[in-house]
């Protein structure tokens, strides 16, 4: 250690990083963590996860009482939107949260080295003017928009925005036109669709949301167009041009064929994230990254340079935060001679929409590549709880080997499908077959109801439908 300032040297205060950080200390190691922004918790706490939750939470409201839900139930409401008070409330999420790591930090004994780092070798980083040296090195910078060549985002003017500036817009747009329709997309459209914007998504693909099982894809899609969100599948945007407040875009099929044009008040481009390795000096530690941009390691989180680690969204994997948040732990415990492991056919993925969508493990069309399968599927429309509170849309869906019956794969849309994901992944985490739990007594009346029905359709014995 007299060689070094640091044990651990953590490059990005993003959930891979902060966790790292503190882990790391926790483990009796002494760590410092650069970070070049002003405030810590990455892209998850300032511009992604948090702040888009307070818009999606918020305009919740905004929507139940405007679409008539809350009238359903007996509450006669006009809503008035405060658009700046919603903005005020989204801050004060983030305002509070990042302070609450930086009260970690200090808590920890977690320097903080506020500064953009690159390396100058394996073992030692430029921090802004400084020079920190440390045993071990693990990077974390996480991912960045990706940009769409001849669709120039400018977040300042409120026309041509990516995600930062869809969670900020100062004034509901008249047409809002999507492009992506992953999880950006679908979130933060649906917050602006609520609100009153007539909204639109491009989508390259035949279908939204890419990754997941099909069914819940196409239930999806059917929702989401309920809710009002036009659809143009299989179409690429081509080019966009602004003229005063609107902007012109254009469009063809993704097969090629005739171009049309579509008129906006605000466009988001959200065609995925790439990861940040530009001016972090890889070169000067001979580390390369592959050909999606991301810095391969080992399941121990090694990469190919001795000492030097590297999580998050940074390496191949899902880019979400919890998935960040567990290789940071895991590092940080492989450094300090422990056995830190991720399980990553187990990592949950939500989409914080109304209502929520939520995977965990193979999709139907995967597992059946994989050998035979049973799948057992059950309505929300049937479930008690979802129909007394008018939520009947979606389904649960258990994937289970046709032998061992072991879950491979679990599927939700309902409204707290991220809460009830929960579940489902403990129990693949713990080898469960689909009559484990259907042989769990779940609380009644619950949502998480459906996903007892749901496994007990594995075998062909729900209750209630
Ligand atoms: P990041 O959070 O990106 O943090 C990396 C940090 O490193 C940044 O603060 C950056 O400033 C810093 N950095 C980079 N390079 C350097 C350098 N050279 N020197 C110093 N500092 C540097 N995921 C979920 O799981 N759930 C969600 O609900 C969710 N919602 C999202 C909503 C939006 C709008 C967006 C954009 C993303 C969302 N995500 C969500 C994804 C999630 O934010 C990321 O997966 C997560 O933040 C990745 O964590 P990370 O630590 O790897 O990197
Ligand atoms: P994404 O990968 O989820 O979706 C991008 C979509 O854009 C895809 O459907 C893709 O087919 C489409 N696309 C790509 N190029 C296109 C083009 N030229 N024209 C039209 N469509 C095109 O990426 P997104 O939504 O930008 O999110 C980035 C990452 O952030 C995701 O990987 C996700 O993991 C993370 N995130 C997670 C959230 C969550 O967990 N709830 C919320 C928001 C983001």
């Amino acid at each position: 250690m007299a060689d070094y300032d640091y044990d651990v040297l953590v490059i990005g205060a993003g959930p891979g990083g902060y966790v790292a950080a503190i882990r790391a200390a926790q483990l009796g190691l002494k760590t410092a963590c650069a970070e070049s922004r002003e405030t810590l918790g990455g892209t998850c706490l300032n511009v992604g996860c948090i702040p888009s939750k307070a818009m999606l939470h918020a305009s919740e409201y905004f929507d139940a009482a405007a679409n008539g839900t809350m009238s359903k139930m007996g509450v006669e409401v006009t809503p008035k939107l405060n658009l700046d008070a919603m903005h005020a409330q989204r801050k004060d999420a983030v305002e509070g949260l990042t302070k609450g790591v930086a009260f970690l930090f200090k808590k920890n004994k977690v320097d903080w080295k506020n500064g953009h780092a690159s390396f100058v070798d394996a073992h030692t980083v430029k921090v802004g003017d400084e020079t920190v040296t440390a045993k071990n090195i693990v990077i974390a910078t996480g991912s960045s928009v990706t940009p769409l060549p001849g669709v120039e985002v400018d977040n300042s003017k409120h026309i041509v925005v990516d995600s930062t500036g869809a969670l900020e817009l100062p004034a509901v747009p008249k047409k809002m036109v999507v492009i992506g329709g992953g999880v950006i997309g679908l979130e933060l459209g649906s917050v602006w669709r609520r609100l009153g914007a007539e909204v639109t998504c491009v989508e390259f693909l035949d279908q939204i949301l890419p990754g997941m099982d099909g069914d819940i894809r196409k239930e999806a899609n059917k929702i989401f167009k309920k809710q009002g969100i036009e659809f143009k599948l299989s179409t690429k945007v081509t080019g966009c041009t602004v003229k005063g407040k609107k902007a012109t875009l254009t469009l063809e099929p993704a097969a090629g064929g005739d171009a049309e044009t579509l008129e906006a008040d605000c466009v988001l481009v959200s065609i995925g994230r790439r990861p940040n390795t530009d001016k972090l000096g890889l070169d000067a530690i001979g580390l390369e990254t592959n050909q999606r941009g991301q810095i391969e390691t080992d399941h121990d989180f090694r990469t190919k340079v001795d000492g030097v680690w590297a999580i998050g969204d940074v390496i191949p994997g899902p880019m979400l935060a919890h998935k960040a948040e567990d290789e940071g732990i895991a590092v940080a415990e492989n450094i300090a001679g422990q056995t830190g492991i991720v399980n990553h056919d187990v990592i949950p993925s939500v989409v914080y929409t109304w209502p929520e969508i939520a995977g965990v493990g193979l999709t139907e069309e995967q597992a059946k590549e994989k050998g035979e399968i049973k799948v057992g599927k059950f309505p929300m429309m049937a479930n008690s709880r979802a129909k007394t509170n008018h939520e009947p849309d979606g389904f649960v869906k258990i994937i289970s080997d046709a032998k061992t019956d072991r879950v491979l794969g679990t599927w939700i849309i309902a409204v707290p499908a991220g809460t009830m994901i929960a579940e489902a992944a403990l129990a693949m985490e713990f080898g469960a077959t689909s009559e484990d739990i259907a042989y769990t007594c779940h609380a009644h009346p619950t949502h998480s109801e459906a996903i007892k029905e749901a496994a007990m359709a594995v075998t062909g014995k729900p209750i209630h439908i």
